[in-house]
C-alpha cells in the first residue's frame, strides 16, 4: 500500500458539488488519493467534521502601500496568522500604482514584503492613472507575470477613474488577457452629497451612510457594467451592499455579459445605525460601499437571494483595517476628524468564513457545497487559480480547513488575531467553527493555535481562466478596441 504524509480520515468532505465520506491523503503538499482505509505517517481523525478546501479571500488589503507614504497596519505575517485562524490558506491583496508614476517600482517593493508572508498569495495590481508615463510597457509584462486581475476605483481621491480613463484599461485587459475588478461608486456624487452633509453640520461618522446611499452604488454599477459591454471585456464587481445593485448584475448576467460579483459579511450583519453610536465608536464600521439596513427590513435578505440565485458568486473580506487608537489608523487625522478623514474598511480576515458559514449554512441559507463554492472554488476559479486552490481532489494543494459545524464561538478581537485592535464583530454569535487549517499539507493551525513561517508562501501566478476571455460580442460588430 503507498504511505502517505498524513490522512485525514473519517471526515465528511465537502466540495463545490457534493458531500461525502472519506478519507483524504496527502503527499509531498497535495492531495494524493480520495477513499477508505488509506494509510499514513500521521493520521487526523476528523469524525464529525467537515473536511474543505482552505478559503480562498479574493479581496483583502495587506501591508498596503499608499500614496501618502503610509502602509496599512496589517503585514503579511499578521494577515497569514489571521488568515489560518479563520481557515482561509489564499489571499489577493492589491499592488499599488500612485498617480502619474510607474508600476514598476513599487510593485517590487510589494513583492519584497510579499515574499515574508507565511500564506499563498496572488496580487491585484491597482491602476489609478492609466495615462502614466511607461505604463502601456509595463502592464504586458504585469500581466505575463502572473498578475492578470487590475483592480480600479469608481470614486475615492485620489484613485477614481473617469469614464474615458475606466475604458482605457478595459480596453488593456482586453488586449492582455486580464480580469478587471471595480469598486463601483459615483465618485461626484459622493462628493455632492458630502459637502451638503458638512455644510449642514452632520460630520459625525452617521454621516458616511447618508452620503453613499444606494443609488450611488447601483449607478455605478450599471456604468461599470453598460462600459464593459462597450469593449467586451469581463469584469468583476467588488463588494456588492445590496440586493437593488445585485439586480443590475442579475440582468447583466441575463443578457449574456461576462461577469461576476462578490459581496462580505459586512453587509450580512452590520448595519447603517452602527456607525451612528456615541463618539468615535461609529467609525469601527464604516466601509465603502457603506453597510445598509439592519434589523427587521434588513438589506442582507436581497443579498442571500442574490446569492441563492447565482447572482452573487463570491464572499470575500475586504479585510481593511485600520486601529482605533493609535495614528496610523482610523484617527490617522485627529479623534475629530469628520467623516470624509475617517479611513475606510474594516477588519475581516479571521471572520469571513464563520460569518459566511453560520449566516448560510447554519441558518439554512445555503448549503454547505454552497459555501464552499462562495469562498474557495469560485474565487479560485474567477483568479486563475483553479484547479491548484480551491478544491479537494487528486493534485490539489493539499490546504484544508476542518470545520466543526455544530461549534458556538461568539467573536472576540482576541479570536480574530490580526494587527488590528478591534473587530466590528465583537460579541457575534456563530454557530460553525474552523477547528483545523492546513496549508499545503502543513498543520498551521489547531484549535486556534497559529503556527505559521515566514517566507512560506508562495506566489501565485494567475492562468489566463476561460471566464477573463472576452465574448466576442461588441455593438454595432464595431470592435472600437481594436483601434485603440
Ligand atoms: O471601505 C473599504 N471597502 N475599504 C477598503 C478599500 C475598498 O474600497 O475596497
Ligand atoms: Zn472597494
Ligand atoms: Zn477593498
Amino acid at each position: 500500500m503507498q504511505n502517505f504524509d498524513l490522512v485525514i480520515r473519517g471526515g465528511t468532505v465537502v466540495t463545490a458539488a457534493d458531500s461525502f465520506e472519506c478519507d483524504v491523503a496527502i503527499r509531498d503538499g497535495r492531495i494524493a488519493a480520495l477513499g477508505n482505509g488509506l494509510a499514513g505517517d500521521r493520521i487526523i481523525d476528523a469524525k464529525g467534521l467537515l473536511v474543505m478546501p482552505g478559503g480562498v479571500d479574493s479581496h483583502c488589503h495587506i501591508e498596503q502601500l499608499e500614496a501618502d507614504g503610509s502602509i496599512h497596519e496589517e503585514t503579511f505575517t499578521t494577515a497569514g496568522i489571521s488568515a489560518f485562524a479563520g481557515g482561509t490558506t489564499t489571499v489577493i491583496p492589491f499592488a499599488p500604482q500612485f498617480k502619474g508614476q510607474p508600476i514598476r517600482e513599487k510593485l517590487a517593493e510589494y513583492r519584497r514584503r510579499a515574499a515574508l508572508s507565511p500564506i499563498d498569495y496572488s496580487f491585484h495590481q491597482i491602476i489609478t492613472d492609466p495615462d502614466a508615463e511607461g505604463l502601456a510597457e509595463e502592464l504586458p509584462e504585469i500581466v505575463a507575470s502572473g498578475i492578470r486581475s487590475l483592480k480600479v476605483f469608481l470614486t475615492y481621491d485620489p484613485l477614481h477613474l473617469d469614464d474615458r480613463q475606466y475604458l482605457k484599461v478595459l480596453t488593456a485587459a482586453k488586449k492582455l488577457g486580464a480580469i478587471i475588478t471595480i469598486h463601483c461608486e459615483n465618485y461626484e456624487a459622493i462628493r455632492w452629497r458630502s459637502e451638503a452633509l458638512l455644510k449642514a453640520g452632520l460630520p459625525g461618522p452617521a454621516s458616511h451612510a447618508l452620503s453613499r446611499p444606494k443609488v450611488v452604488e447601483r449607478e455605478a454599477t450599471y456604468r461599470a457594467i453598460a462600459l464593459s459591454e462597450l469593449v467586451d471585456q469581463p469584469i468583476h464587481i467588488f463588494h456588492v451592499s445590496c440586493g437593488e445593485v445585485a439586480e443590475e448584475i442579475t440582468r447583466a448576467k441575463r443578457r449574456g455579459v461576462k461577469i461576476t460579483a462578490e459581496t462580505c459579511p459586512q453587509y450580512m450583519v452590520l448595519g447603517a445605525g452602527d456607525m451612528d453610536r456615541p463618539g468615535f465608536e461609529g467609525a469601527k464600521f464604516m466601509c465603502s460601499p457603506s453597510p445598509r439596513a439592519a434589523g427587521d427590513a434588513s438589506d442582507a435578505e436581497g443579498l442571500w437571494a442574490a446569492i441563492t440565485a447565482g447572482t452573487l458568486d463570491i464572499i470575500s473580506s475586504d479585510h481593511c483595517g485600520y486601529s482605533i487608537e493609535g495614528n496610523r489608523g482610523k484617527k490617522i487625522n485627529g479623534a475629530d476628524a469628520d467623516f470624509t478623514r475617517i479611513p475606510n474598511g474594516v477588519p475581516g480576515l479571521a471572520a469571513r468564513m464563520a460569518i459566511t458559514f453560520s449566516e448560510g449554512v447554519s441558518a439554512g441559507r445555503i448549503d454547505a457545497s454552497d459555501f464552499v463554492r462562495l469562498t474557495a472554488t469560485n474565487p479560485a476559479k474567477r483568479f486563475g487559480l483553479y484547479p491548484r486552490k480551491g478544491l479537494i481532489a487528486p493534485g490539489a494543494d493539499a490546504d484544508i480547513v476542518l470545520w466543526d459545524p455544530g461549534r458556538q464561538v461568539t467573536l472576540t478581537n482576541q479570536l480574530m488575531q490580526h494587527a488590528i485592535d478591534y473587530t466590528p464583530y465583537e460579541g457575534l454569535k456563530v454557530t460553525g467553527w474552523p477547528v483545523m487549517t492546513i496549508a499545503r499539507g502543513k498543520l498551521v493551525m489547531e484549535d486556534g493555535k497559529v503556527s505559521a513561517t515566514a517566507g512560506a508562501g508562495e506566489f501565485l501566478p494567475a492562468s489566463l481562466s476561460p471566464a477573463m476571455k472576452p465574448r466576442g460580442v461588441v455593438p454595432d460588430d464595431f470592435d472600437a478596441a481594436a483601434f485603440s
